[in-house]
C-alpha cells in the first residue's frame, strides 16, 4: 500500500458558500446547530437514534433488539420482519401516492415509459411470479445482465419480493467478467435483455451471455426482455421471452417475509485481489439507511423529480435509484443513453422536458461538460432544478464551482456524498439546506456515522494531516460480508487498524472539522467514478500471450479522474510496437469490459520489484507523475530499470 503525503493546506483558501436553499418550518434540521446537537444525541444513544429512523418503514414484525455484534459481524433490527420490494412499492398503494409515477423512462430515441406505484407494484408483482415458475426460491441468486430500463428495475424488486437475492452485473462487462460473476454466485437463472442501446448502437448482451454460458453449465435458465428486436441466438428449453412468460401469470404476489438480515443482493466490486469481491448487504438495515439518507441529503419533497444518472450495476443505481427513493415514494427519472448522444445538449434536454427538481451524477460527468462548453447548457431552461449532488470521486474545487454556477446558477446546493459500495448508503454529507458547502469537502458525518482520520496505529490525527479514513462504530447499512470469502472480509476492512472499519480512503479534517476525502491509498485505481483494482488488469494483460509480467497504475487525468497506465514486459520472441499496444488494449476490454481500458501501454524491459520480488507500483506512479522519484530505492532488486523509464 502506499505511504500517504503529509500536510494538505490547500483547503484554507476556498471560501464556504451558504446554503442559497431556505427552510421550513417542517425540516427536522434547520440551522448546524440542531444539526451537531443531534448528531451528538445519535452517536452517544445510537440504539435510539436507530430504533427511531427504523419505525419510518413498515415491518411485518417488529425486531426485538436494534443491533447486536461487534466488528466484523453486526446485526442490525435483530429478529424482525420486512420485505424490501413491500417497503418500495405496496405501501403507498393506499394514499395518494398510488397514481403517483414512481418511475419514468426514456431511451436514447426518445422513447419513454412510465410507471404510476400502482402499475410499478403490478407488473413486480408478475415479473416476480415469472422468477417462481422458473424455478427461482427464496434464497436463490439471480443475475441481472441489463440495460438501464424499468424492466431492470422491475426485475430488482421482483427478486426481492419473493426473498431471492440479485446480483446486477453492470451491461459494460465483458463475457469473461460476466462468466467469473456466475460461477462465484452460483446462480442458477440469469435475467438480461436481447441487448441495450448506447450511441445509437446495439450493445449485444444476449451474444455475451451466450459466450459466457459457453463455460458453465450451471445456468439453467435464461430470462430474456426485448429491447432492441435484433435477432439472437436461441437455446431451447433454456432460453425464454420474459414478455410471453409473464402473459401466463397472475399480477399479484404475496411479498415474503423476510429477516431483517436476510440477503438483499449481492454486488460485486474491485478490490486490491485479482478477483472481484461480491459484496453482500442486508434487508433491514439496508432498506432502513439508504431510505433515511435519500430523504434527508436529497430533502426530498412530495413533488420532486430525482434523477440520478448512475446505471443500476453500481452500488448508486441500487441504492440512490430504486431502494432508498422508491422506499420514500418518490418520483424517479431513468435514462437509458449517453450524454453525449445525439449531441452535447443530451441531458439539459431532458432536465427541460421532464422539469427534473433533483440531478444526482459525478465528477467524471461534469467535467465532460465543461469540456464540451457552455453553449449546450445555455439553450435550455434548467430553472426546475433546486438541487444538485456529486458522488463516486473527489470533486476538485474548480469543478464543483463550475457546476454551482453554470448547471445550479447558483441556486441550487451541491450535495459531495461520500460512500462506498461495502457503506450501502451515504456516510459523509452536507444536508442541503443547511451545512455551508466548502468545495471539494463532503463536509460532516450524517447521523449515526462515526467517521475518523488516523493513523496507522489507529490515534487520531491532528487537523490539516492526511491520514487513513476509518469509521468506528457499525451502521446499519454496513456490508454483512464478501460472498464465500470470510477472511478477505475480515483482511481488507477489519485487519490494518483494529477495532474499525477500514475504507481504503487517505482523507484529513480540517480546523472547522469538514471531512476531505483524498482517494484512494491502495491499488484500486478510480476512473471515471468507477473501481478497477489494478491486481485485476495485471492479471487480465498477463492473461496475453506476449505478456510477461505487467503493472498497472493510475495517473490524474483531466476528464476521467485516473487514467490507467500499464507497465509490460514481453516475453521472448515478442517486440513492442504501435499494433501491439492496441491489441493489448482491446484484450483488456475482452477480458474485463470497455471502462478498463488502459490509456497507455508502455514496454519497458523490466519491472522495478523488491528483493522479495514485489512490484513496486509507487514509483511507477512517481515517474509518471512527476518525472523522477525522490525516495530510497536501495532496496530494489535492479534499480537500472528505473532509469531507463525516467529517461524514456
Ligand atoms: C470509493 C468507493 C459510492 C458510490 C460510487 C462509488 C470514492 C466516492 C466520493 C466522494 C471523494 C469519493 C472513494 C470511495 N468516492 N464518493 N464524494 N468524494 N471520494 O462506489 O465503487 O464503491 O467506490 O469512491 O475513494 O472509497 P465505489
Amino acid at each position: 500500500m502506499d505511504s500517504i503525503k503529509e500536510d494538505n493546506s490547500y483547503s484554507y483558501s476556498i471560501k464556504k458558500i451558504y446554503s442559497p436553499l431556505p427552510c421550513s418550518q417542517n425540516d427536522l434540521v434547520d440551522s448546524m446547530q440542531t444539526y451537531f446537537t443531534l448528531y451528538k444525541e445519535s452517536i452517544a444513544h445510537p440504539e435510539l437514534f436507530w430504533g427511531n429512523i427504523a419505525k419510518e418503514i413498515d415491518w411485518f414484525e417488529p425486531w426485538t433488539k436494534v443491533s447486536d455484534g461487534q466488528f466484523p459481524h453486526c446485526q442490525w433490527f435483530c429478529g424482525g420482519k420486512l420485505n424490501a420490494a413491500y417497503n418500495c412499492l405496496d405501501r403507498h398503494l393506499s394514499g395518494n401516492r398510488k397514481n403517483k409515477t414512481a418511475l419514468l423512462w426514456e431511451g436514447e430515441f426518445g422513447e419513454r415509459l412510465s410507471y404510476t406505484y400502482q402499475e410499478l407494484s403490478q407488473e413486480v408483482a408478475r415479473y416476480a411470479n415469472v422468477l417462481r415458475r422458473h424455478g427461482v426460491n427464496f434464497s436463490d441468486t439471480v443475475i441481472i445482465f441489463m440495460p438501464l430500463i424499468p424492466q431492470a428495475i422491475i426485475t430488482m424488486l421482483a427478486c426481492a419480493r419473493i426473498g431471492a437475492i440479485h446480483s446486477v452485473v453492470f451491461a459494460g462487462f465483458s463475457a469473461k467478467s460476466l462468466l467469473e460473476r456466475i460461477v462465484d454466485s452460483g446462480a442458477k437463472v440469469i435475467v438480461s435483455a436481447d441487448g441495450g442501446f448506447r450511441r445509437g448502437k446495439i450493445i449485444p448482451l444476449k451474444e455475451r451471455v451466450d459466450e459466457a454460458l459457453k463455460h458453465t453449465t450451471q445456468i439453467q435458465k435464461v430470462l430474456l426482455f426485448k429491447r432492441t428486436g435484433a435477432p439472437t441466438g436461441w437455446c431451447h428449453g433454456r432460453d425464454y421471452w420474459m414478455e410471453e412468460e409473464a402473459s401466463l401469470v397472475e399480477n399479484t404476489c404475496e411479498p415474503v417475509s423476510l429477516d431483517s438480515e436476510h440477503p438483499l443482493f449481492i454486488l460485486y466490486t474491485s478490490g486490491t485481489t485479482g478477483k472481484p469481491k461480491g459484496v453482500v448487504h442486508s434487508t433491514g438495515g439496508y432498506l432502513v439507511q439508504t431510505a433515511f439518507s435519500s430523504k434527508i441529503v436529497f430533502d426530498l419533497q412530495e413533488d420532486d423529480l430525482y434523477w440520478c444518472t448512475a446505471d443500476i450495476g453500481w452500488i448508486t443505481g441500487h441504492s440512490y435509484v430504486v431502494y432508498g427513493l422508491l422506499a420514500n415514494g418518490a418520483s424517479v427519472f431513468i435514462y437509458e443513453g449517453a450524454p453525449d448522444f445525439p449531441s452535447y445538449d443530451r441531458f439539459w434536454q431532458l432536465i427541460e422536458k421532464y422539469k427534473i427538481t433533483i440531478f444526482y451524477t459525478s465528477p467524471t460527468a461534469i467535467r465532460s461538460f465543461i469540456k464540451w462548453g457552455p453553449q449546450w447548457i445555455e439553450k435550455h431552461d434548467l430553472s426546475s432544478l433546486r438541487l444538485l449532488g456529486s458522488v463516486g470521486e473527489p470533486i476538485n474545487p474548480d469543478v464543483f464551482l463550475w457546476f454551482y454556477k453554470n448547471i445550479g446558477k447558483e441556486k441550487c446546493p451541491i450535495v459531495d456524498t461520500w460512500w462506498q459500495t461495502e457503506t450501502g448508503s451515504i456516510l459523509i454529507s452536507p444536508l442541503p439546506k443547511v451545512t455551508p458547502m466548502k468545495p471539494g469537502s463532503a463536509t460532516f458525518p450524517l447521523f449515526g456515522i462515526e467517521p475518523e482520520v488516523v493513523d496507522e496505529k489507529g490515534e487520531p490525527m491532528p487537523a490539516g494531516k492526511n491520514g487513513l479514513l476509518v469509521i468506528k462504530k457499525p451502521w446499519p447499512s454496513m456490508l454483512r460480508g464478501i460472498y464465500r470469502d470470510e477472511e478477505s472480509f475480515k483482511k481488507i476492512y477489519f485487519s490494518r487498524i483494529p477495532g474499525v472499519y477500514f475504507t481504503g480512503d487517505g482523507a484529513y479534517k480540517d480546523e472547522e472539522g469538514y471531512f476531505w476525502i483524498i482517494g484512494r491509498i491502495d491499488d484500486v485505481i478510480n476512473v471515471s467514478g468507477h473501481r478497477i483494482g489494478s491486481a485485476e488488469l495485471e492479471s487480465a494483460l498477463i492473461s496475453h500471450p506476449a505478456v510477461a509480467e505487467a503493472a498497472v497504475i493510475g495517473v490524474p487525468d483531466s476528464e476521467k479522474g485516473e487514467a490507467l497506465i500499464a507497465f509490460v514486459t514481453l516475453k521472448e520472441g515478442w517486440t513492442s510496437s504501435l499494433d501491439l499496444e492496441n491489441a493489448l488494449k482491446e484484450h483488456v476490454v475482452k477480458e474485463i469490459g470497455s471502462i478498463a481500458r488502459p490509456k497507455e501501454i508502455r514496454f519497458i524491459d523490466a519491472l522495478p520489484k523488491t528483493r522479495s520480488g514485489k512490484i513496486v507500483r509507487r514509483l511507477l506512479k512517481e515517474i509518471s507523475r512527476e518525472g523522477h522519484i525522490s525516495g530510497d530505492v536501495t532496496t530494489l532488486e535492479d534499480s537500472q530499470c528505473l532509469d531507463k523509464l525516467i529517461k524514456g
